[in-house]
């Protein structure tokens, strides 16, 4: 589990082990768009500003996972405890 924190609010959102990023979101009133929810599509591409993402998408090149600047919340993940979005 780890938290991820809104630029634009500065809130702090918990994404339990079991629910993904936009799931979380969801569930405390931010609606992050989406289609295909397995990381293939690109819908729900989401800035990193803080963090290290762990990515679990299909959709983004080896080196733009790299990078870490930007994930897919449909899926990814974060390695350590705190991501904080460009939300
Ligand atoms: Fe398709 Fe996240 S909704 S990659």
């Amino acid at each position: 589990a780890f938290d991820v924190r809104l630029a634009s609010s500065g809130r702090v959102v918990h994404v339990a082990a079991t629910q993904t990023v936009v799931a979380a979101l969801a569930a405390a009133g931010v609606e992050v768009p989406t289609s295909c929810e397995q990381g293939v599509c690109g819908t729900c591409l989401t800035r990193v500003l803080e963090g290290t993402p762990d990515h679990r998408d299909l959709y983004l090149t080896e080196e733009e996972q790299a990078a870490g600047d930007q994930f897919l919340p449909c899926c990814s993940r974060a390695k350590g405890g705190l991501l904080v979005l460009d939300l």
